[in-house]
């Protein structure tokens, strides 16, 4: 790579990131229980290829040589989450120290690798009897997830020092339970409300039962899938659409966690559909954090809908602009300013963005994966990120989305994500072109400006 002018601070993280669920397999091993993705993705029509996770990239089994292939890449950061029913298989009672031991002897290697962890505790994989104790909508699975929380806090707390609580509650929330999209899929409002309520609660114990083990300097927090959101005309009903959809989106999380409220426009659109909030929720939910994670893809462009739900907005795509594989507008732009906007009208503490990346079709011809395009989405990206640390916005770190080519829940594995290209077949790991690009990145600590 020619040389970097767009340099980052020292000791920026360089990482890339996975969920356990997208890339473990080995289901049954060391008695794991069941999620509700084991039963989800089994549900003939909910997975577009008619794939599951059984498999994966079996990474359980092969972590060691993803590790070395990690190093390869020069990274200094790893985000991966605990299969929540490996360590309690009834989501609950009785622990399994067989599924700690996995993660104990990942980070041990991850360790001896140089490679600091950073560990999400809930990426969407929640115990199946959990669900049919009514899953997210039922408060006390806030309750268990402290539990959970507290359990791995105690086996990993010495070796791991920074901490995502819950992943993406937008998405968990509504694409499981009011879309259909993920699971449980459900489709009711009330659901999801209670759902999002409760995942943020879910946080609020997370915290707590990690402040109870953490040491000085520890960190935790939460990550957030969060988009600046634009209307598609000038008409007064896209705008109204665009604010409500902001709302839903993004205020709803960011106002609870940094001002301890929800906004009252989206409190009077749900009108009764908004779950009971009792009188302490939104101060613990608002408890201060140490690091906010920032999942980011694309721009939301939204036209009014009538009936989209749930706030009668359709996210399009506006003509001519690029896309990726899973059709999102490339829009390195709207990453500065979702940093932005955290730092200015939020405070927010400081933040990694936790994931980012883009699918594309690759494919392995002559034992090369050619992949331009991840390489330019990726290099665009990184310049926004770096504009927003030289104008003060405190980001210490990057993670892409993703490590390896895995299960894209409902996409299966149509959609390719990976820095590493992932054989299925063979379980055989290419770098790609991006990946080799990015290794020169994480060496130079910074990227062509
Ligand atoms: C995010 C998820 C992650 C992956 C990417 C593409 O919403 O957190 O697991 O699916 O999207």
């Amino acid at each position: 790579m020619p040389p970097a002018d767009a340099i980052f601070p020292p000791g920026f993280v360089w990482g890339a990131a996975t969920s356990a669920y997208q890339i473990e397999g080995a289901v049954t091993a060391d008695g794991r229980g069941e999620s509700i993705w084991d039963v989800f993705s089994h549900i003939p029509g909910n997975i577009i290829d008619g794939s599951n996770g059984d498999f994966a990239c079996d990474a359980y089994h092969r972590f060691r040589q993803d590790i070395a292939l990690m190093r390869e890449l020069g990274l200094t950061g790893y985000r991966f989450s605990i299969a929540w029913p490996r360590v309690f298989p009834r989501g609950f009672g009785a622990l399994n120290p067989a599924g700690l031991d996995h993660y104990r002897r990942l980070v041990d290697i991850l360790l001896e690798a140089g490679i600091a962890p950073l560990v999400t505790l809930y990426h969407w994989d929640l115990p199946r009897p959990l669900q049919s104790l009514g899953g997210w909508a039922n408060r006390d699975t806030a309750a268990r997830f402290g539990e959970f929380a507290h359990a791995v806090a105690v086996a990993l707390g010495g070796e791991v020092h920074d901490w995502v609580t819950v992943n993406e509650p937008w998405v968990a929330a509504f694409l499981g339970n009011l879309l259909g999209a993920h699971a449980p899929g459900l489709r009711d409002l009330r659901v999801a409300l209670a759902a999002a309520h409760h995942l943020l609660l879910a946080h609020a114990e997370g915290m707590s039962a990690l402040r109870a083990e953490m040491a000085f300097g520890d960190r935790a927090g939460i990550a957030l899938n969060l988009a600046p959101v634009e209307p598609l005309g000038d008409s007064n009903a896209d705008a109204e659409a665009a604010h409500r959809f902001d709302g839903c989106l993004n205020r709803w999380f960011l106002d609870a966690l940094f001002r301890g409220r929800y906004p009252d426009d989206m409190l009077a659109w749900y009108g009764d559909a908004v779950p009971e909030i009792r009188a302490d929720d939104l101060a613990r939910i608002s408890t201060p954090m140490d690091l906010l994670g920032v999942n980011y893809y694309t721009r939301n462009v939204v036209r009014w809908q009538p009936g989209a739900q749930p706030v009668d907005a359709e996210v399009v795509v506006r003509p001519g602009v690029p896309v990726s594989g899973m059709g999102w507008a490339v829009d390195p732009e709207g990453l500065f300013e979702v940093l932005t906007r955290l730092h200015t009208d939020y405070t927010a503490p400081p933040m990694l963005v936790a994931e980012n990346g883009a699918a594309y079709p690759d494919r392995l011809v002559d034992g090369v994966v050619d992949d331009p395009e991840r390489e330019r989405y990726l290099h665009e990206h990184l310049l926004r990120v770096h504009r927003a640390i030289e104008t003060g916005v405190p980001v210490g770190g990057y993670y892409v989305w993703s490590l390896l080519d895995n299960f894209e829940w409902a996409y299966g594995y149509s959609q390719r994500f990976g820095l590493l290209y992932t054989d299925f077949a063979t379980q055989d790991r290419i770098v790609k072109r991006s990946g080799h690009w990015y290794a020169g990145v994480t060496r130079a600590n910074g990227v062509r400006g």
